[in-house]
């Protein structure tokens, strides 16, 4: 194809499984975050970030089939996220990222995953305190 996408670049599904795998043994863990999310299972929310993160960077539009807009901010209204909860969020997800090998995310893919995640998480802020 004359233009791969990020998703394809970083290794499609597989690297994407593995991110918001790690990302979500991470909250199972954490005492801030664990206690936001409304189900025992944390499988389908799982599921429903990988969706999102997917398409968001290219690859399949599954989430939007299945959910329609994203409209995050909207969807996090009923969770109090304030800057403790948003650097749990980042906490766990950077412990996701840097456990993704240098062959299948180089240091600017990386850098560029990164950059969003801190600017999305922030964008989720709904409370200031
Ligand atoms: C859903 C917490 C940031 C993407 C949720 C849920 C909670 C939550 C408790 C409900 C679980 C579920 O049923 O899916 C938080 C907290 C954040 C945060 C505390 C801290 C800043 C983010 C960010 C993204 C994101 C930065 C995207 C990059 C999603 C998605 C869903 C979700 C896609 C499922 C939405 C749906 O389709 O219903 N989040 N979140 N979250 N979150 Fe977050």
């Amino acid at each position: 194809p004359e233009s791969r996408s990020f998703y394809d670049e970083v290794g499609g599904a597989d690297t994407f499984a593995r991110l918001t795998h790690t990302f979500y043994s991470e909250v199972a863990k954490d005492e801030i975050l664990r206690p936001l999310y409304p189900e025992e299972d944390l499988g389908p929310a799982e599921r429903r970030l990988r969706m999102f993160l997917e398409q968001y960077w290219g690859g399949p539009r599954t989430y939007s089939e299945e959910r329609g807009h994203p409209r995050l901010r909207m969807r996090h209204h009923p969770y109090k996220i304030g800057p403790i909860e948003r650097d749990a969020w980042l906490r766990c997800m950077h412990t996701a990222i840097a456990e993704i090998d240098s062959q299948t995310l180089d240091d600017e893919h990386r850098r560029a995953l990164t950059d969003y995640m801190e600017m999305a998480a922030q964008s989720m802020v709904n409370s200031p305190f």
